[in-house]
Formats: structure tokens, sequence, C-alpha cells
């Protein structure tokens, strides 16, 4: 009898990554209230709809046990979403120490630093990071367990959780469990630089499907664990042991629909014609990011200063509208960054300003879903010059909200997108300054013939490769995977 009848996959699924989809904060009369958070993962996991789902995650805050921390869990809880409690000792080393001081550099091309780092004269070393990182994914690890029931599928997301496929693995043999990088696998020559290289890739070996944004991440990933643990690689992943953990690619996508119907209503109307009128006789570019280091910001700034630069006749007829979403603040490096962005920003205001033209319209803020769809559907030049990403889904997002206007997208060669938008776009090299400089002037006097064409091509991409069949097909793979794995173990 085919497994897969012996144990139907009608079980729930759940969903652990590191931050559950919404941030938890109180209104002014100290109700909790829930707003959705920001990034790719969220935005891509928003718009799969199709099964009934729990997501375990970190809830963006501390809350000490007893009435309160009871409330807003009972609150999370009506909408399929179960907290991990971090304390802000763990929650530091683990979050900002090990997960994006560590692995989020590395994975994006960014050398470790000395031994951890300083602040304020205190001192995180890599192996009290990595302690923490170890003692937190035990943390989902029970939550997970907590709720587990026979024939619920988990579905593990990013490198926050790189060990608890292994954690689950060990607890329930048969579990069926799937892990996703949503961020770039570096190549083996950097990844192999990390300390604890081997038990990182042990533990994530352990899953049945492991998945990544394009091939080549795949690739990275399969020749790090022939390369550092010695294991054989085949076309469809990594062998250990008899037990093959299956490795491969899936293009993430966006949810383009909920993009569409955004923009028919009043509310988004309304925005649109309001920007419409403030920015009416110029061109707008628009650049929305978190602010990381990955993302170029300041490559991105530089470039627009040379073309203002090189081009007097563009200045007072082209703005940059740059979105900055404030990011892991509490790590050193975004601090920098936050200042260094804040002075060229200051720097070509006041060199290329006058009394009605400001040429960088820079926010330091999150927008709301409405405002954000109305500036991607009212801008004519997108700016995406991450210096490595693994998908980069605002790109996606910008082109869902582009019928009417065919904007151009200029995209950094270094994203995931790259490969999937490619032919559509503009593509760059943010690190060449002329390069993008070019690009832009490109962009902005591009024939509306090629732009349309452009744009109709990168549109038949973003409407049918979507999160929806994104998480079909991880899914569905899964569980063949797990169907198969099964019958070995029962051999
Ligand atoms: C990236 C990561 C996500 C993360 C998001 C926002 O997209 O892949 O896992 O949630 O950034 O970062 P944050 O640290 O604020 O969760």
């Amino acid at each position: 009898v085919p497994l897969d009848r012996v144990e139907p996959s009608g079980g729930r699924l759940i969903v652990v990554a590191n931050r559950l989809p919404v941030t938890c904060s109180k209104d002014a009369a100290g109700k909790w209230k829930l707003q959705i958070s920001a990034g790719g993962l969220v935005s891509a996991l928003m718009g799969v709809n199709n099964y009934s789902t729990l997501w375990i995650g970190w809830p963006g805050i501390y809350v000490k046990p007893g009435r309160d921390r009871d409330a807003l869990a009972a609150m999370l809880k009506r909408e399929g979403y179960l907290p991990v409690w971090l304390e802000s000792g763990l929650l530091d080393l683990y979050y900002n120490g090990f997960c994006n001081s560590v692995l989020w550099q590395l994975f994006h091309y960014v050398p470790l630093q000395l031994d951890g780092w300083q602040r304020l004269g205190e001192h995180q070393t890599l192996q009290m990071q990595w302690g923490a990182y170890q003692q937190a994914n035990d943390r989902f690890g029970e939550v997970v367990l907590h709720c587990y029931q026979p024939g619920d599928m988990v579905w593990v997301q990013d490198y926050h959780l790189m060990l608890l496929p292994s954690i689950l693995k060990n607890a329930v043999p048969r579990i069926k469990v799937g892990w996703f990088l949503h961020t770039p696998f570096p190549s083996s020559e950097i990844y192999r630089t990390l300390p604890v290289r081997e038990e990182v890739l042990r533990a994530t070996l352990r899953a049945d499907l492991i998945g990544f944004h394009t091939y080549d991440y795949a690739r990275h990933f399969i020749s790090s664990c022939t390369r550092i643990l010695g294991l054989e690689g085949t076309p469809e992943g990594v062998e250990d042991n008899g037990s093959v953990a299956r490795v491969a690619a899936f293009p993430i996508g966006i949810d383009p629909e909920r993009f569409a119907q955004a923009l028919e209503t009043q509310e988004v109307q309304m925005n649109i014609a309001k920007l419409l009128n403030r920015y009416a006789g110029r061109k707008v570019m628009l650049g929305v990011d978190r602010l990381d280091m990955i993302k170029g910001i300041p490559q991105k700034l530089l470039a627009f200063e040379k073309f203002l630069h090189e081009h007097p006749e563009w200045r007072d007829k082209v703005l940059l509208v740059q979105i900055a979403v404030p990011s892991r603040t509490d790590v050193p490096e975004y601090q920098k960054l936050r200042s260094m962005v804040h002075e060229i920003v200051g720097r070509i205001n006041g060199a290329f300003g006058t009394l009605t033209y400001v040429p960088i319209h820079h926010l330091d803020r999150q927008l709301s879903f409405h405002e954000l769809c109305a500036l991607y559907a009212v801008t004519d030049v997108a700016l995406i010059t991450s210096l490595r990403d693994g998908m980069n889904l605002v790109s996606y997002e910008y082109v869902a909200c582009q019928a009417d206007n065919a904007g151009v997208l200029v995209l950094s060669e270094f994203a995931g997108a790259a490969q999937s938008l490619g032919a559509g776009s503009i593509l760059v090299n943010p690190w060449n300054i002329n390069d993008v400089a070019a690009a832009i002037e490109d962009a902005l006097t591009m024939s509306e013939e090629e732009r349309r064409e452009r744009h109709r091509q990168n549109f038949m991409h973003v409407a049918t490769h979507t999160a929806q069949t994104w998480a079909d097909t991880f899914i569905s793979e899964l569980n063949d995977t797990h169907i198969e794995a099964d019958l070995r173990l029962r051999h």
C-alpha cells in the first residue's frame, strides 16, 4: 500500500520562522495590538493561503510570565500564531549576535569579524553567540514539539533555525521537516570560514527537503557538504550513510492579486492622486529597502549623485524617494550604516537642492501597505542595488503595481531576482557607480515601447511564479521526499 494512503498528508502546516509575521505593541490604553512586520519572508508567506497553518516564532518582544503575557498569547493564538519567548540576554546573543552578525554577514559574503563584537565596553564572543544560537533553536524546538501532531508537516524557515531539523528529528524520527533559506547560500570558500561549519551543516542536513531561491545557492550548499563533510553530492541532494537530504531550488514569489486589489481601493487611489500632484512635472525614482548593508543604499546614493553631477539638465527634473525601513537597530554595523546614509543624503540634498527642489526624499520608517502600493504605482523607475540579496521581493512588488505605467526596473545582478527578472530589467553591478549612473540615464530616457515590452516580460513572470506556487511546489515535494525516506526507514 503506498504510504501516502497509510499516512494521509492531511495534517497541518507548521511554519517555524524566527519572527512572527506581526509585531506586537501596546496602544495608548495599554491594549495589545498587532502589526504586520517587514521583510521578504513575511511578504512571501502572507501570500500562502491554501493550508491550515500554524506559525511559530518570536513575537519581537519579551513579556514576563503572567497575565499580560497570557493576554498577548491568547490574542496571537486566535490568529494562528504561537510565540517563542526569548529573554533579552539570550535574544541579544542569538539574534543580534550569531544570526545577524555572523550568519547573515557570511551568507552575504561579508567576512567574519575578529571574534564577535564590542559594544559599549561589552564583548560578545563568537563562542557565546553560538551557545545562544543552540539554546534558542532548542526553545523553538520545544514549542514545535509541544503542538506537533502526527501527520503535521513542519516547514522551518531561514538561517536563524539551521539546527532545528536535527532537534526535531532526534525527538520524532518520522517527523516531516523541510528547511528553506531566504538568503543566498555563499560559495563554500566563504562558508568554510565559519568555526562551527560542520555542526551547522550536519544539523540542517537532517531535513527531508532543503530549499533555496536559486540553483546557484543549492549548488554552493551541496559543495559545502561534499568539501567540508566529505559526503557524496548527487543531482538529487546530499547522501549521508544511506539517507538522502534532497536539495533543490524553489524560487519564491509574491501574491500579485493582493497588490492588484489594493490598487483598486479608494484609499490607494487617493494616495496616488496626492503623489501625482506632488510630483507633477518631475520623474520619480524609488528605492524601498530595509536599512541593511546588503541592500547597497550608500552605493545607490553615490550613483545618483554622480548622475546629477554629470547631467545638470536633469537637476530639478528627477528625484529619488528612498524608503529605508529601520532594521536590527541594536547591531553596531546597522547603526553605523544609518549615520553613513544620513550623511550622504544630506550632502546630495545640500549640493543639488534648491528652494523648491529636494533631490532625495529619504524616510527612515516603514510605510503602510496602502502608501507603499501608491508609491509603487506612480514612480517611473525602481532602483534595487543590493550587494547580495537572496531574492528581493521589492522588485516583484514594483512590477506587480506597474501595469499602467510600465516603469523601469534597475536591478542588481547580485539579487536572486536577477535570474528571474533579468531579461525585463536593466541589470547593474552596484559596485560600479558609473554603471549605475548610466543605467539611471537609460531608465529615464527609455522609449515607451521598450518599457512596455520589458514590463510585460517581468509581469508575466511575477503573475505566474507566485508565493502560492512556491509553497505548493515545496510542500508537495516535501511530501514525496518524506514518503521515500519513510519507506527506506521501514526496510
Ligand atoms: C530577511 C530575512 C528574514 C527576516 C527579514 C527581516 O528577509 O530572510 O528572515 O525576517 O529579513 O529581518 P528581521 O531581522 O527584522 O526579522
